[in-house]
């Protein structure tokens, strides 16, 4: 979401709402106050439509934008916010859990054109400022009422000088500058305006207008909030000459590995940026590509430090069963630090009274805020919704926190070589490959130990912006059931760089060649292993970051053979809030 109120509110909500089109969604809206009355506009598929349809006024000085994922009902123009009911206009990030109870007892008094629980938060806000006829009052209560997560920006019909917000679990940002403010999801929406701005904690209440800014407590306790200010580089929200965000942000990587070893180690020593091993064991929480970082962490920290680590999808970690001690870290990764499912699970942790370690992208995030201690990965503002740099930046961190335990040093020496290395690797030629993959409707990713850890991430990539079903599978487990698919229309992506278990993996090889399936080996292994062969000419414990590197490349470069909207892939959202 993106709003404000300001000079030229429709221009800068706009401008931040394209600004957070990386996001993903599925339908925009705007509702602004024009000549005392609302106007709500909202079309469905991409904001251009929107920004078509809206007769832009440099008078206009409150707007409230939003882009909506679908969740509670289709991706129609009726679901899609700003919802106006009563005196309340409103825009929602999140999931109201009790809506349906809430809906029902709203039922009698409000008529709802909309399948979405936003819309009842709308109505509950009326009906509670018809009981109270005062805002801030009304949203206190309101706050007491509503189960699950949100964002929400708010105009009253009575007080078309202000917007309201409130947040709870969904992330809302409030950037000021010069008596104007801007609400925002994320830091891009704001740069273009300010680099001022104040965080919310859950249950807090703001009231804007173009005199003042209060924040409040849930019992309307009137707050001193800190301010910050955001001093990274704002031209990264531009392309910078590349044809996508995701081929910018693979670019960046070697600068990235170079500023985190700046941060981590000084004089050929990982500083003491944490110290896991007073722990007996890990357990790593992720969703996602976060979590396939978390098996890169687990394969260094095991190996390196001596730590047993076990790495779990923070969606099944939050309703397993766990038997939590005092001598167990929790580590949660995550990029955008809002991740609904890592949140809850380290909230879990937390209650707990287990030590939580957040490794988070972006500062201040929810996760950052939450854990007990947080590394940075110093990747900065990812944009296109497949990560590519923060995962690198996310097993790097895991890397050299196993290096602090077991400070050897040729390993840091190479590390420092490794910026440089990389570029070998960005500027190959993947587009031949690309197009022997393009041909094939399924893919398998295999490998072993860390190979198969490398796959898990390169079958994502592949399949989340090309839309070709890829699996990854460890090399092993074919026979045991996989392998009956194994025909001349399967294309078997094969990981073979770890020495200790590659002529293992080469056996398998064979025998999926035997069945008529061809294999594309990403290898350092010098001989001739399969149809097609990838080469990495780094053979040691650093390996993984080369392959990693190659297999975004080809990933992109098969999404680019197929036209498909690399940045923003179909159904996928950059941070996922709700759960
Ligand atoms: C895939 C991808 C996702 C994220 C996952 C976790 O390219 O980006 O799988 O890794 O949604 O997100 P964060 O790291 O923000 O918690």
């Amino acid at each position: 979401m993106s709003c404000f109120i300001g000079k030229k509110a429709i221009n800068n909500t706009m401008i931040g709402l394209k600004n957070l089109e990386y996001r993903g969604y599925d339908s925009s809206g705007i509702a602004y106050i024009k000549n005392n009355k609302i106007n709500i506009q909202k079309e469905i598929g991409k904001i251009e439509n929107l920004d078509k349809k809206i007769e832009y006024d440099e008078n206009v000085n409150i707007a409230i934008a939003h882009t909506r994922w679908a969740t509670h009902g289709k991706a129609n123009k009726s679901n899609a916010h700003p919802h106006k009911i009563g005196k309340i206009t409103l825009v929602h990030n999140g999931i109201i859990e009790n809506y349906e109870k809430l809906k029902k007892d709203l039922a009698s008094s409000y008529e709802f054109k909309s399948d979405t629980d936003s819309e009842v938060v709308a109505a509950l806000i009326d009906s509670l400022y018809n009981k109270y006829k005062d805002m801030k009052k009304s949203l206190s209560k309101a706050l007491k009422l509503l189960k699950g997560s949100y964002a929400l920006v708010i105009i009253n019909d009575d007080l078309k000088d202000s917007l309201f917000a409130v947040r709870k679990d969904s992330p809302l940002i409030v950037g000021e500058q010069n008596n104007e403010v801007m609400f925002a999801s994320d830091i891009p929406a704001l740069l273009h305006f300010t680099k001022n701005y104040y965080l919310l904690n859950n249950n807090e209440i703001v009231e804007a207008n173009t005199q003042q800014l209060k924040f409040y407590d849930s019992n309307l306790k009137l707050l001193n909030k800190e301010k910050f200010f955001y001093d990274d580089d704002c031209e990264v929200i531009s392309k910078q000459g590349y044809e996508h965000f995701m081929l910018k942000e693979i670019n960046e990587q070697p600068y990235i590995f170079k500023k985190i070893l700046d941060t981590y180690v000084k004089d050929g020593k990982v500083l003491d940026m944490f110290d896991i091993s007073k722990y007996d064991e890990i357990e790593i929480v992720a969703c996602g590509s976060a979590m396939h970082a978390g098996y890169i962490g687990k394969y260094y920290i095991e190996s390196l430090a001596g730590i047993k680590t076990t790495v779990y999808y923070a969606s099944e970690y939050r309703y397993q069963h766990h038997f939590f001690n005092s001598k167990n870290l929790v580590i949660v990764i995550s990029q955008s630090g809002e991740t609904a499912d890592t949140l809850a699970a380290l909230k879990l942790a937390k209650e707990n009274n287990v030590d939580t370690l957040a490794i988070v992208n972006v500062y201040k995030s929810s996760i950052a805020r939450e854990a007990k201690y947080v590394l940075y990965t110093y990747a900065g503002i990812e944009i296109a919704v497949a990560t590519t740099k923060a995962y690198m930046a996310q097993s790097l961190v895991l890397l050299l926190l196993a290096l602090r335990v077991h400070q050897d040093s040729n390993i840091i020496k190479y590390l420092c070589k490794i910026p440089n290395l990389l570029l070998k690797y960005i500027n190959k030629n993947y587009r031949k490959y690309a197009l022997t993959i393009s041909k094939y409707n399924h893919i398998f990713y295999i490998g072993r130990e860390v190979d198969y850890y490398l796959a898990l991430e390169g079958s994502l990539k592949l399949k989340e912006i090309s839309y070709i079903h890829s699996e990854a599978y460890p090399a092993g487990e074919l026979k045991h059931g996989t392998i009956s698919l194994m025909d001349k229309d399967k294309l078997v992506i094969a990981v073979v760089t770890d020495d200790d278990v590659k002529d293992k993996t080469i056996s398998n090889l064979k025998e999926i060649m035997a069945r008529g399936a061809k294999v594309l080996s990403i290898t350092n292994n010098l001989e001739n292993l399969s149809d097609y062969q990838i080469e990495i000419e780094e053979n040691n414990l650093l390996t993984p970051f080369f392959v990693m590197v190659s297999m975004q490349l080809l990933a992109y470069e098969v999404a680019k053979i197929k036209k498909c909207d690399i940045d923003k892939p179909r159904n996928l959202a950059k941070s996922v809030t709700v759960e």
